[in-house]
This record gives structure tokens, C-alpha cells and sequence, in this order.
């Protein structure tokens, strides 16, 4: 069965699950954070090399200051509770997105647990942390603005490559494979530019629901997928017939 090599994820559905167990919200954070560890386990183990995973966009600081307060309060305890497992499981752990606005202790714990695995190689978690789709591809811009007034590259050469290599995900493939639980089918200005090519998969499953067999149906749905890329099925036959 092929494998995808980058998987994509927005967590979806933490609220819904608690509202439907009669919980505060902040209970069905703590139960995705969970199953968060579980999926990256499971992915490690299934041979995935590249798993991201939407943990906080630049909208959600529209939420209530109190659940505001209580994502940042999670991300700072998993990180530092957390990030020592991660590394002896091989994880490397990187993060993309804005970290202007992030508090300092927070950048100061990812900086570490990036640096901690930086030569771990079984597999790369990038969690995608104040980040928007928009904000990543007017950053590249910005970057390509500049070295085009500094005269260090020509307007004339910015093609899709060159953006590809100044937006924050430079270092990775593209998601061959996209995933969003608990029902909506929206992209939320996740990753815009990068999911071109990408399988999408949805399901009503809410986040915390999520597990290894949820997993495994969206790896067999990818692999049940044809991947044309603009080309017609014919085309892809000759292609692997000369492989
Ligand atoms: C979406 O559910 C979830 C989030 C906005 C936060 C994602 C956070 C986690 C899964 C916790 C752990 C992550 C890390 C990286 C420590 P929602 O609140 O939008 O659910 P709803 O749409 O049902 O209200």
C-alpha cells in the first residue's frame, strides 16, 4: 500500500466532543492533546516522515481569553512534559508560524525542543503554532521583496520553486495527504500554497475520537487515490511501465 509521506492534520472538534459529554471545552483540549501523542506514535510507527498538525491559528485568538489561556497553559506543559519522549522516540520537533505575538516562555520552550532533536530522523513533527496560510505566503513576499530591492535576485526569477523555498515549510515536502475531523470541509488558511496536490480527507470523527484504525482508514483512503497532477490516467500507466 503507498504510503503518504506527509501527512497534514487539523484537529478539529475538541469543543463539540465536550459539549456532547456535557464538559467544559478545555476538557476535550486535554483529551486532543492525547490523542495527539497517540496519532504521533502511530504515524512514526506506520514509516509517515513528515506529520503537521494545525495546533493554533492566528484566528483562534478571537476565542475567550480564559480558553485562550488555557491552550497556551497546554502547549507549555506538553512541551515541557512531553518533549523528552518525543526525542527518545527519534522525533524531530519544528515549528512554523508568527512568534511575535507568542509569550516568551512559550518561545523559549520551542526554540529548546527544536534544537533538543534537531538530528532526530525517524520522523519530523511540525506543528504549526500562530500560523495562517496568508501570513505564510505575505511573509515569502516580503522576503523576496527585499532581496529583489538588495539586488540579490531578479524579479524576472521569482517562479513557484522560489516561493516554495521562502515560505516556512522550505525544508519539507509538500502534504501528500490532508486531514480534518468532526465534519467541516474547510482549508481555515491552513496550509494554502503547500495542499495543492494534496488527497483530502474528512471525517465526522471529533478529534479526541481519532485513533490508530481512524488513521489507518485515511492511509487507505490515500492509497486507494490516484494521483494525477494535472496529467490523465493513461499517462501515469506509461510513466510506471518505464519506471
Ligand atoms: C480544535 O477544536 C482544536 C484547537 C483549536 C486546538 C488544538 C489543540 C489540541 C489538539 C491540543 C494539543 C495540541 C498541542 C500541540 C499541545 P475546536 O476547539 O475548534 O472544536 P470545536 O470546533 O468543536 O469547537
Amino acid at each position: 500500500m503507498e504510503l503518504p509521506q506527509h501527512i497534514a492534520i487539523v484537529m478539529d472538534g475538541n469543543g463539540r466532543w465536550s459539549k456532547a459529554r456535557a464538559k467544559p471545552r478545555h476538557f476535550g483540549h486535554k483529551a486532543g492533546l492525547e490523542s495527539l501523542k497517540k496519532i504521533i506514535e502511530a504515524a512514526a510507527k506506520r514509516g509517515i516522515s513528515y506529520l503537521t498538525v494545525f495546533a493554533f491559528g492566528m484566528e483562534n485568538w478571537l476565542r475567550p481569553s480564559a480558553e485562550v489561556n488555557y491552550l497556551m497553559n497546554l502547549f507549555l506543559t506538553a512541551l515541557r512534559r512531553d518533549i523528552g519522549r518525543l526525542h527518545e522516540n527519534g522525533i524531530r520537533v519544528q515549528f512554523i508560524g508568527d512568534r511575535q505575538q507568542v509569550h516568551a516562555d512559550l518561545i523559549q520552550n520551542m526554540q529548546e525542543a527544536e534544537s533538543l532533536t534537531r538530528d532526530n530522523s525517524r520522523m519530523t513533527l511540525i506543528v504549526a503554532f500562530n500560523y495562517s496560510g496568508r501570513w505564510d505566503i505575505g511573509q515569502a513576499c516580503q522576503l523576496l521583496a527585499e532581496k529583489v530591492a538588495a539586488n540579490k535576485l531578479s524579479a524576472a526569477d521569482i517562479n513557484e520553486e522560489c516561493i516554495s523555498q521562502h515560505l516556512s515549510t522550505a525544508a519539507w515536502p509538500d502534504p501528500d495527504l490532508f486531514i480534518r475531523t468532526s465534519g467541516e470541509q474547510r482549508l481555515s488558511n491552513f496550509l494554502l500554497w503547500q495542499l495543492s496536490y494534496a488527497e483530502l480527507y474528512f471525517t465526522n470523527k471529533h478529534w479526541p475520537e481519532f485513533d490508530e484504525a481512524e488513521l489507518d482508514k485515511a492511509i487507505a483512503f490515500y492509497a486507494s487515490r490516484e494521483r494525477r497532477f494535472g496529467k490523465i490516467s493513461e499517462q501515469l500507466l506509461i510513466g510506471a511501465e518505464h519506471a
